[in-house]
């Protein structure tokens, strides 16, 4: 009795030590309101990683990927399925849109993607007693009342949110509402789903009138979507614990949307209705925060938005339409024109607050090539204060003043260019400003397409 109380003893004490955590997930966060250009960041890291993971938003993303001169267009798949050697993972703070789903991997094989039904793995909430996350779908019905809540906001308020009309808010909202329908009750007992779905329906149909919505129809094609999902569905949190605590894997993780979309930090009420910084790694996986390693904040190096809302460094005129044509600032989801300003740094800088930036990734700095003179944008100020911060209040940012820090530009090609040495002096000030500013460092500067087109820095 004495010498197995003393084994199990030791059997304890080898547990009772602080240990540290084995594999970390490295994260690619937009730091400005989308479209820096996080796919081709998220694609030279896929390379050679083992495990690339989307933890939140939904088909209203959009990542454009070239491969051999191949586009490939990226909304709910991770980019990462391009790589043949990893697994793609789908966690639970995605909102999945099956047709979406289904027709972008299809139109993507069309282009050469192969075998991506083999390395998709997509997470299902229903064997874990810890239901605090949930994996909503995005039906077509969700699609339809989002058309029609941005109808209503455009007669009351004069303008809309300029959503994606994706679903996406209405079905995190049915999320929050806790009548959303995840992908573990749709591959399961389909006569209990069909209950559920009928309710939700009527829901809908209740609260939005003028909703049309054939749940026959609906029904029969989501049963079909079912057969096909059910292969690829899989216990998200067992999975990233495995994945987390085996042996040595490179796990990434490819934010959507950014920093100043984010429902919580971000210009709120123009905003998206997920978490896109880094807390949204932890509750859109099921990832403990101790796992989380290198966060990498993706900065175009101007600014863009689309719709409407605050845009303190906006050029409205010929520099902005300059960086609109040449940055070819078009939406990947929407086909929008995007507006587009100076750098802003005091966003960035508040984005680098919250996501504590390990590094930045500069995109398009090849844009601003044919500027005499670029601007970034310092401080705000208001009555003639500098403010300390970015402002919660979408009043307040409206009226901001900037004041601007001038370059001269550097007026010559840096396409082609593979190196910091070989940029042009006024091309490498302006990178140097940046880090010094926001006292992070640039580990890739972007000045073309291709993957090649990344410079590393270190
Ligand atoms: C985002 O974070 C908030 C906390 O502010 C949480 O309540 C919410 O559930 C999260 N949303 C999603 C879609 O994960
Ligand atoms: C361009 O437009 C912005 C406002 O959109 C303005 O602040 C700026 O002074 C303009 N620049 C020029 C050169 O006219």
């Amino acid at each position: 009795v004495t010498g197995s109380r003393a084994r199990s003893r030791d059997s304890v004490d080898s547990l009772r030590s602080l240990r540290e955590p084995q594999n970390k997930v490295t994260v690619v966060l937009g730091a400005q309101w989308g479209d820096e250009g996080k796919g081709k960041v998220v694609d030279l890291l896929a390379m050679d990683a083992d495990i690339v993971c989307r933890c939140q938003g939904g088909n209203n993303a959009g990542h454009t990927v070239v491969v051999d001169s191949v586009e490939y267009d990226f909304h709910l798949l991770p980019s990462g399925v391009l790589n043949k050697k990893a697994i793609s993972f789908v966690g639970n703070g995605v909102v999945i849109h099956l047709p979406g789903l289904f027709e972008e991997a299809e139109k993507n094989s069309q282009k050469g993607l192969q075998g991506w039904e083999e390395r998709l793995k997509i997470s299902d909430r229903a064997l874990s007693n810890l239901a605090l996350l949930f994996f909503c779908v995005v039906f077509n019905f969700h699609q339809a009342v989002d058309g029609i809540q941005e109808q209503l906001r455009q007669q009351q308020a004069g303008k809309n949110l300029g959503t994606t009309k994706k679903g996406i808010g209405p079905t995190y909202s049915s999320k929050a509402a806790r009548n959303g329908l995840r992908v573990c009750d749709l591959v399961s007992d389909f006569t209990v789903f069909e209950e559920k779905f009928r309710v939700l329906a009527g829901h809908f149909q209740t609260t939005y009138p003028n909703l049309n919505i054939d749940i026959d129809a609906e029904l029969e094609q989501l049963k079909g979507y079912a057969e096909r999902l059910r292969p690829l569905v899989t216990d998200g949190v067992y999975f990233m614990h495995k994945a987390l605590n085996g042996p040595s894997k490179k796990i990434l993780v490819e934010g959507a949307n950014a920093a100043l979309l984010d429902i919580d930090f971000g210009t709120y009420p123009f905003v998206t209705s997920s978490n896109c910084t880094v807390g949204g790694v932890c509750t859109g996986l099921g990832v403990p925060p101790s796992h989380v390693g290198r966060v990498y904040g993706v900065v175009k190096a101007y600014t863009t938005r689309v719709g409407v809302g605050a845009f303190p460094t906006e050029q409205d005129n010929d520099t902005g339409d300059l960086l609109q044509s040449r940055g070819r600032e078009f939406g990947v989801t929407t086909g929008r024109r995007r507006r587009c300003g100076w750098l802003d740094l005091v966003l960035v800088r508040y984005a680098h607050m919250v996501n504590g930036f390990s590094a930045i990734a500069l995109t398009k700095l090849d844009i601003l090539d044919t500027l005499p003179e670029i601007k970034i944008g310092i401080t705000y100020t208001v009555d003639g204060k500098p403010l300390p911060s970015f402002p919660a209040n979408m009043d307040v940012l409206t009226k901001v003043q900037v004041t601007y820090e001038t370059f001269p530009g550097w007026c010559c090609s840096t396409e082609g260019v593979r190196s910091f040495d070989e940029l042009p002096s006024q091309a490498q000030s302006y990178i140097c400003f940046i880090e010094k500013f926001l006292e992070v460092p640039v580990k890739w500067v972007g000045v073309g397409k291709s993957r090649e087109s990344m410079i590393k820095l270190f």
